[in-house]
C-alpha cells in the first residue's frame, strides 16, 4: 500500500514531480484539479482571488471512493483536505526567485503571485497539514530548478527509511 499526496504552494512543481514518482514507483496519478472540473466537484468561481470554490464535502466523498479503489496512488493538489486515509504527505519548496519565475509564466496577476509567494514564505501549507496529520507523514522536500529525478529520488529515500522505520 503506497498513498501519496504531493502538496507544495502553486508552482512548486507538484504536478510535474507527481507524474514523475507516479512512473517510477508504479503509482496511478491523481491531479485533484483535474478531477474536481472533470466531476463538477465546485460551487463557484472566486472571481476576486482567481481561483475556483471547491466544494470540499464533495471532493473529499469522491477521494474517498478513489482511494477505496486504489492503495498505490499519487495525489497532485495544493488543497489540504483532512482526515484523508494517505501514508505520506510531501510538501514541495521552491526557492522564492524561482518560485516568482515560474509563476510569471502563468497568466497570474501581480497580486495572485504574490499571495503566493507569501503563502510559500509562511510555509501556510506545513501548518494547516500538521494541525491535522501525524507529523511523522509529513516531508518537506526543496525542489528548486535542480533534476525532477534528484527530487524524486529525495522523496522515494524518505519514504524507504519511513518504512524501515529509521528517523533523521
Ligand atoms: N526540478 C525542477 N527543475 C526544473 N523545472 C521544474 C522543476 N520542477 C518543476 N519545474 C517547472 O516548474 C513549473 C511549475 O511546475 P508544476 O509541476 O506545474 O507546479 P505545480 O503543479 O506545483 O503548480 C513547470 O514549468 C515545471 O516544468
Ligand atoms: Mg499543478
Amino acid at each position: 500500500m503506497l498513498r501519496i499526496y504531493i502538496t507544495g504552494t502553486p508552482g512548486t512543481g507538484k504536478t510535474t514531480v507527481a507524474k514523475n514518482l507516479s512512473r517510477n514507483l508504479n503509482l496511478d496519478f491523481l491531479e485533484l484539479n483535474d478531477l474536481i472540473i472533470k466531476e463538477g466537484l465546485y460551487l463557484g468561481y472566486d472571481i476576486n482571488r482567481d481561483t475556483l470554490i471547491v466544494d470540499d464535502e464533495l471532493l473529499t466523498k469522491e477521494l474517498l471512493r478513489k482511494l477505496r479503489t486504489t492503495n498505490k496512488i499519487c495525489i497532485s493538489s495544493g488543497m489540504v483536505l483532512l482526515e484523508l486515509p494517505i501514508d505520506y504527505i510531501i510538501i514541495l519548496h521552491s526557492s522564492i526567485s524561482t518560485l516568482r519565475k515560474r509563476l510569471e509564466t502563468r497568466s497570474y496577476s501581480e497580486e495572485k503571485i504574490e499571495s503566493n509567494l507569501e503563502a510559500e514564505i509562511m510555509n501556510v501549507l506545513f501548518y494547516d497539514f500538521t494541525e491535522f496529520y501525524p507529523p511523522e507523514i509529513i516531508y518537506e522536500i526543496q525542489n528548486d530548478d535542480r533534476s525532477i529525478e534528484d527530487t524524486c529520488k529525495q522523496i522515494i529515500s524518505v519514504i524507504r527509511k519511513h518504512s524501515l522505520g529509521i528517523t533523521e
